[in-house]
């Protein structure tokens, strides 16, 4: 499932280098798995491609939007996501609190992630020692998020063992996290915002759209028992509707971005 909004782009998939036969078996394998044309680097007949490299799996934007990119591919870095520094060790950080973790408290949440993406709060969350179960519905956001977790398990194993990646809508899932303390969402902000967005959570959008089903998703998430639920939203956004809980019990502000937080039992 995918929310209705999401527009479509043609998208091929290509080795780069093409002269590798291993990548050339994985483009095969992936153009299978997501129904993709495979195409060869450098012919113009899709507008998004994705690149199978040694090193990682890329989005390409090849058509006018480009421009958003600044032609530059865009693919998962975790080692982008400051995890050691004092700041990025610090439990100050909204996303920490939200989900519940204490200072002085050595207790780590089992968290939902309802709304994956390219995975950097999940690893947030692992790098600070919580299980995380990360759902994303777009397949090909999916498999670039699972082929960097598992390729960050050769320099950071035990975070990205925390890490457990499912496919397909989180609302699938939700009977997994019974065992989570808090669930997790993060849809598409608004769009007002789109001049101030970071470029890869353009192209996020442009193969996503704008999750204007995130009021069903929390609906869904607040029904399913698990403690804390937590919704990122830009900091002077509305919250996300809710007929049953117009107002969120919580909230935790950061420079940019709040944690609206539901409390159940
Ligand atoms: C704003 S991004 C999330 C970014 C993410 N928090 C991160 O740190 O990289 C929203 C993502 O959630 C996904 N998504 C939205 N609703 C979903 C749902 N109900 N189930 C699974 N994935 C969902 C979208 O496909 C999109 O990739």
């Amino acid at each position: 499932m995918t929310s209705d909004s999401r527009p479509k782009y043609f998208l091929a998939i290509a080795a780069d280098p093409p002269h590798r036969p291993e990548l050339q078996t994985s483009a095969l394998g992936l153009a299978q798995a997501l129904n993709l044309i495979k195409a060869k680097v450098g012919e113009p007949k899709s507008e998004l491609l994705l690149a199978v490299t040694p090193d990682r799996l890329e989005l390409r934007v090849l058509f006018g939007e480009a421009d958003l990119v600044g032609g530059n591919p865009v693919y998962i870095d975790f080692s982008t996501i400051d995890t050691t520094s004092p700041a990025g060790r610090s439990l100050d950080m909204p996303l920490l609190k939200a989900v519940g973790i204490k200072k002085g408290n050595s207790h780590r949440p089992a968290v939902f992630d309802c709304t994956a993406g390219f995975g950097e709060d999940a690893w947030l969350l692992a790098s600070h020692g919580c299980k995380v179960w990360a759902a994303e519905r777009h397949d090909v956001i999916r498999f670039m998020l699972e082929d960097t977790v598992l390729r960050s398990e050769s320099t950071h194993k035990q975070i990205a063992k925390r890490i457990q990646v499912l496919p397909s809508d989180a609302r699938n899932w939700m009977y997994k996290c019974r065992g989570a303390d808090a669930i997790v969402l993060d849809p598409m902000f608004p769009l007002g915002r789109k001049a101030k967005e970071r470029k890869p959570m353009r192209v996020l959008r442009l193969l996503a759209g704008d999750d204007n089903d995130a009021p069903a998703v929390l609906d869904a998430a607040l029904a399913a028992g698990v403690h804390r639920v937590c919704v990122k939203r830009p900091l002077k956004a509305p919250v996300i509707a809710n007929e049953k809980r117009p107002a969120p019990d919580v909230v935790y502000k950061g420079k940019a971005v709040r944690f609206d937080v539901y409390l159940n039992n």
